[in-house]
């Protein structure tokens, strides 16, 4: 049972908040001022804080900053007058998860006390994430952050994991999107039922509508028996739709009828099959310009971003950099059985000078690699490697001036676009504006391997 703590001197307004948080299950404590919250904060450790602002002692704000000492990732909700407005910024501002109103409404109560439950259970703070690594309790998809872009993330993600509504999570390469696609399924009422990826850039155009809908025997692709597509497959659950920007036009007229109808039908069949799974949609590429460009259906455009979860690039939140070198290290010494636990000198201002092209997963492969390297338990300076920056003139002697002739400048050029997209060539010869051929036969000439 999720205890919550709710500090006011209003006996009258205490009564009433215990009163209908107990109703929805919650196990309550309550303190009159803010010392002794603080007292009680240590010692029943609380999954939540409800607090007034207007406190004996201590006021609200003071409890807040002493809260976050104590731990960053405790929610707190702040409880206000009418006219409070200054104030009520400059908690959230501060950290606050959000403010309700005096007199409180039961249901807006219970649902914000709903949402920062979930979302601080997604941004689990990072004291706990290890201390949780060394009891076992490791959870796999805890997303990182305290700027303020992520937690709006967090708050959207509590507010719609309880709904169907469908979803489109739009960032760049390696921004997190699978993992907030996992966060909201495993999240929500939807944790139990089934979570199904496809990714539409790496199933060929002529399988993709099978694999999606379904097909009956006798189809295209002639199956010997009924196939459930991806649709089907959701049941209950979510069925993330990666790379979105992938889909064909005649694929792309086929989806945005599911989503208008909530119903599809498999390849050659007949029967109507409803849509009960929740869709979410994912693409790294602005699919607005695609739609500029012809290339990407505005009707499907305008019916995906209803509900739209925008990932920032790492580069646009530095101040996570070491909150996330910190979660890595935990997860990749859990994941390879190693145990480099402390980070050299300069190791963050290393990183936090690097503009992340490839952002999280890229500060990932570094702190793998550099992880590989290390002989004892730090991570050294020494074993960090950047990639090249494209777009900022490097202050050392770059790397392409050991090169000499324009081909190998090709090719080195061609092996770090080829690296930054994992080796998807469809990827790669978009950004290098050359064929697929072209970029095999680049490949094949210069030789270049995958590392
Ligand atoms: N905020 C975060 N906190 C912790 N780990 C993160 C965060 N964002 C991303 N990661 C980790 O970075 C890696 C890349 O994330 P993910 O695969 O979700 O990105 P993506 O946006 O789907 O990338 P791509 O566009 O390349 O498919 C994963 O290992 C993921 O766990
Ligand atoms: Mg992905």
């Amino acid at each position: 049972m999720e205890k919550i703590l709710i500090i006011d001197d209003d006996k009258l307004s205490l009564k009433l908040i215990r009163e209908i948080l107990e109703r929805s299950g919650y196990q309550i404590s309550q303190a009159e001022d803010g010392e002794s919250g603080l007292k009680m904060i240590r010692s029943i450790r609380p999954s939540l804080v409800i607090t007034d602002f207007q406190l004996p002692g201590i006021d609200g704000l003071e409890v807040l900053t002493e809260i976050h000492k104590l731990n960053s990732a405790l929610p707190v909700i702040f409880l206000t007058g009418h006219g409070d407005v200054p104030l009520t910024i400059k908690s959230i501002q501060r950290g606050a998860f959000d403010f309700l109103e005096k007199p409180i409404d039961p249901s807006q109560l219970r649902n914000t006390v709903q949402k920062a439950l979930v979302s601080a259970k997604v941004s689990r703070g990072l004291s706990e994430v290890s201390s949780e690594a060394h009891e076992g309790l490791f959870e796999q998809y805890t997303l990182v952050g305290k700027t303020a872009q992520m937690k709006e993330i967090y708050k959207s993600i509590g507010r719609i994991s309880h709904s169907k509504i469908n979803v489109f999570i739009e960032g760049e390469i390696g921004t997190g999107k699978e993992l907030v696609a996992k966060l909201i399924h495993y999240s929500g009422t939807s944790a139990n039922h089934p979570f199904i990826r496809i990714n539409c850039q790496s199933v060929p155009e002529s399988l993709l509508e099978g694999e999606l809908f379904g097909e009956n025997r006798g189809a295209y692709t002639n199956p010997a028996q009924d196939k459930k597509g991806k649709f089907e497959l959701g049941g209950e659950g979510t069925v993330f739709l990666d790379e979105i920007s992938a889909l064909s036009l005649n694929l792309q007229a086929k989806l945005l009828r599911v989503l208008q109808k909530m119903e599809f039908e498999r390849v050659g069949g007949e029967e109507v099959l409803p849509l009960r799974a929740r869709l979410i949609c994912a693409s790294n590429k602005d699919l607005e310009t695609l739609v500029q460009n012809g290339e990407f259906r505005e009707d499907l455009f305008h019916r995906l971003k209803v509900f739209t979860l925008k990932i920032p690039p790492l580069r646009d939140r530095k101040e996570d950099i070491r909150d996330l070198v910190i979660h890595l290290l935990v997860k990749l010494n859990k994941t390879f059985d190693s145990n480099v636990v402390k980070i050299g000198a300069g190791v963050i201002d290393l990183l936090s000078s690097h503009d992340w092209p490839g952002n999280v997963r890229e500060l990932e492969n570094t702190i793998l690699k550099a992880m590989v390297l290390s002989t004892n338990d730090v991570l050294e300076l020494d074993n960090i490697t950047l990639s090249q920056n494209q777009n900022l003139p490097s202050k050392k002697p770059t790397q392409e001036s050991r090169y000499r002739s324009i081909a190998d400048l090709e090719r080195y050029h061609i092996k770090q676009i080829l690296e930054q997209v994992r080796w998807n060539k469809l990827e790669a010869s978009r950004i290098l504006e050359i064929t697929r051929p072209t970029l095999n036969a680049k490949i094949e000439k210069y030789h270049i391997h995958r590392d």
